[in-house]
């Protein structure tokens, strides 16, 4: 290349730093929140014509560096930084949706909203640093909208704080000032001390409703995670009791929603599967099944075995000692021991499957043996790296060793064995670096959130837990009689889940007969409703109250066709779709009604129930993130509360005195259709069956 040539390459380049320059300046104002109306589109041609540029720079970057010239460095860091602002504008400013055709039928409102003022507020203050976005559902007076913008008040007192003089009603309409038209929002008001009151496009409702009869009901987009949830984890041998029905009850749903989202669950049954009681267990197996290796014992009642083992270990010395030998051939692996080991965990394995299968739960086995040999690594890992201390014979770990509040973990007990919370160590470990898991949930009692807490710190500690990650324990309270005291039976035994949900199919049935609904129903129909009608109505009681609360198992309740009930909804559903099939109306019919025409919502109950409809993907995505499935059974109260006002007052087909249809509302039977598949879906996720009729 000759000198002129060179020069003239250098000048280029060097305009086109500054061009960048000048670009990146823009950007970094737009960023600092000088966004006007038409910003959007104003913004999107820099970040294209940015994208340009620095493509022409690197060409000429090449040919610098190619002649070696020093411009180089310097106009690389350009383009980093450059780069880097494009990223933080798009951190920033989320694409706000432009245009309703563009919408799908998965879209949540409230994150739109949040999009928007978040918008209105950064362009509105931007010296403030994270100002707070507050948009809430605006209750029942449809004078305050359908949303509010609550962030006038907080802002105003931050803005006093930095001693500008203003106030809430001010900030309130900068805001509205500031921000950018939208097609989900009708009209924005202002009201009382600084609210802003959001009022939902309609337009935009009958185009989402339009997309769920046309292309169902479809999860809200999230990113996809590996969610690893430890639920049910009944232990073997013992009684699966109701704690554990709460577990899997909860457990399922969680799998459920998460599964709906797209995420990656791995169900885990952490089943209570070693430890001491095997000894006692193995040696009665022994002395009353000399034969089980060739003959497969008869033990029907594995808690009747267990509780005689336990008898002879606590009242006869010599079974005492070779239960205790028992132990030590088991942990060494002796096929002989490992056998009777296994014959043990099949019999109550299929116990608990009995009530798998009727409540239809899917779940993996993946006992406390299975850590056994990850248990020896942990512990030799953390005393290598000194965080275990001995106390009294034992090896504990604190979670804070400055601070030593609360319990430490016991990690190896003073006669070397091994601990509970040895294997949730070890568990921990295997989910995060074998699993390679981003979100890690247990469903337990809430009488073990200690434990879990304690098991948190140390695998942070220890290093196992990144900073982003922990452990989500999802804890519920006890569940109480009706006298309000631990559930018992009369005679004070404790409860056979299988006596429980036997009881509960009778009860249903009862219920049904009560009604006379075996007078209209098949028999199988009759018994796939006493079915869903029992097992639903277990699974709501437990999943509509607020988990960490204690609750009162009564039949009664749940049976009631009155109020937030599995039955009351159950039936509601059957109606809605009781109400096309009487009309005639095929669902083809339908959605060749939604393809010709918009669906219009005109009446006032109509518009109502049509709002509480899009309101699905928000209560998923809060649902999926805090775990409190009850906001999922009151959303599906409220539809159907909503419902009934709906039918109530609009008439879906007309008919004459002879009963002859005279008239049809498609968009009506639509509306229907769509409740129907919200609630259809929400069932689903609380691992319920629908049926048709009931
Ligand atoms: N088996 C235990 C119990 O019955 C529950 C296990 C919970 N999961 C766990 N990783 N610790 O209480």
């Amino acid at each position: 290349m000759s000198e002129s040539e060179q020069r003239i390459l250098e000048e280029r380049t060097s305009e086109a730093e500054k061009e960048v320059k000048a670009i990146e300046d823009e950007l970094d104002r737009i960023s600092k929140g000088d966004l006007s109306f038409t910003g959007d589109a104003q913004l999107e041609k820099l970040l294209s014509e940015n994208e340009k540029l620095k493509h022409r720079l690197a060409i000429l970057e090449n040919a610098v560096k190619e002649e070696g010239s020093k411009g180089k460095a310097k106009s690389n860091t350009q383009a980093e930084s450059s780069d880097e602002i494009v990223k933080k504008v798009a951190k920033k400013r989320p694409t706000l949706i432009t245009d309703i055709s563009s919408v799908e039928g998965n879209i949540c409102i409230l994150d739109e909203l949040k999009n928007v003022f978040e918008a209105a507020i950064t362009s509105a203050y931007p010296d403030l640093e994270d100002p707070p976005v507050v948009i809430t559902l605006s209750g029942n007076n449809p004078k305050f909208g359908d949303y509010q913008c609550n962030s006038a008040l907080a802002i105003s007192q931050l803005l006093k704080a930095k001693s500008v003089k203003t106030n809430p009603r001010e900030v309130a309409n900068n805001i509205l000032n500031k921000t950018p038209t939208s097609p989900i929002i009708e009209k924005i008001e202002v009201a009382g001390a600084g609210f802003l009151n959001i009022f939902i496009n309609k337009k935009l409702a009958e185009h989402i409703l339009n997309c769920i009869l046309r292309f169902g009901i479809k999860p809200p987009p999230v990113k996809k995670e590996r969610v690893i949830v430890d639920f049910s984890s009944p232990n073997i041998a013992k009684e699966m009791h109701v704690g554990h029905l709460r577990s899997t009850i909860i457990g399922d749903s969680i799998c459920r929603i998460l599964e709906f989202l797209n995420h990656d669950v791995l169900r885990i049954n952490h089943l209570g599967d070693w430890g001491t009681q095997f000894g006692m267990l193995i040696a009665h197996l022994q002395d009353e099944f000399p034969d089980f290796k060739t003959h497969s014992p008869p033990i029907s009642d594995l808690q009747a075995f267990y509780k005689e083992s336990k008898k002879l270990f606590d009242t006869n010395e010599e079974f005492k000692k070779r239960a205790y030998a028992c132990v030590v051939q088991l942990q060494s692996g002796k096929p002989d021991y490992i056998a009777a080991w296994k014959l043990i965990c099949e019999v109550s394995r299929r116990e608990f499957q009995k009530i798998y299968d009727r409540l239809d739960i899917k779940i993996i086995d993946r006992g406390e043996s299975f850590y056994h040999s990850r248990m020896h690594i942990i512990v030799k890992e953390l005393k290598d790296k000194g965080y275990l201390e001995e106390d009294e014979g034992r090896l504990i770990m604190w979670g804070d060793p400055v601070k030593r509040d609360g319990i430490p973990l016991t990690v190896v007990k003073s006669d070397g064995g091994y601990t509970y919370d040895t294997s949730d160590m070890a568990t921990i470990k295997q989910k995060v670096e074998e699993e390679k898991g981003d979100r890690f949930i247990y469903v337990t009692d809430a009488g073990q959130n200690t434990h879990f807490v304690t098991i948190e710190a140390c695998a942070r500690r220890a290093g196992i837990l990144k900073k982003d990650q922990k452990i989500e324990n999802v804890v519920f309270g006890v569940v109480l009689g009706e006298d309000k005291k631990k559930f018992k039976t009369r005679s004070g035994d404790t409860i056979k889940l299988i006596a429980l949900l036997d009881e509960g199919l009778k009860r249903s049935l009862d219920k049904l007969i009560e009604k006379g609904r075996d007078k209209v129903l098949s028999p199988e129909e009759l018994k796939q409703a006493q079915e869903a009608v029992a097992y639903g109505c277990i699974k709501y009681a437990d999943l509509s109250h607020n988990r960490v609360n204690d609750y009162v198992f009564s039949f009664d309740k749940m049976l009631d066709d009155k109020g937030n009930t599995a039955v009351y909804l159950l039936y509601a559903l059957t109606r809605i779709r009781s109400i096309a099939r009487t009309a005639q109306i095929s669902l083809d019919t339908l959605l060749e009604e939604a393809q010709k025409s918009d669906f219009t919502l005109s009446h006032e109950a109509e518009w109502k129930l049509a709002k509480v409809l899009l309101r699905f993907p928000e209560v998923i995505l809060k649902v999926s993130k805090d775990l409190y499935l009850h906001s999922l059974c009151e959303y599906l109260y409220e539809i159907s509360s909503a419902f009934t006002e709906f039918y109530d007052r609009c008439y879906c087909i007309e008919k004459d005195k002879e009963g002859k249809i005279v008239k049809v509302f498609y968009n009506r039977l639509m509306l229907c259709e769509v409740t129907a598949r919200v609630m259809e879906k929400s069932f689903d996720i609380l691992g319920i069956k629908t049926v048709s009729k009931m």
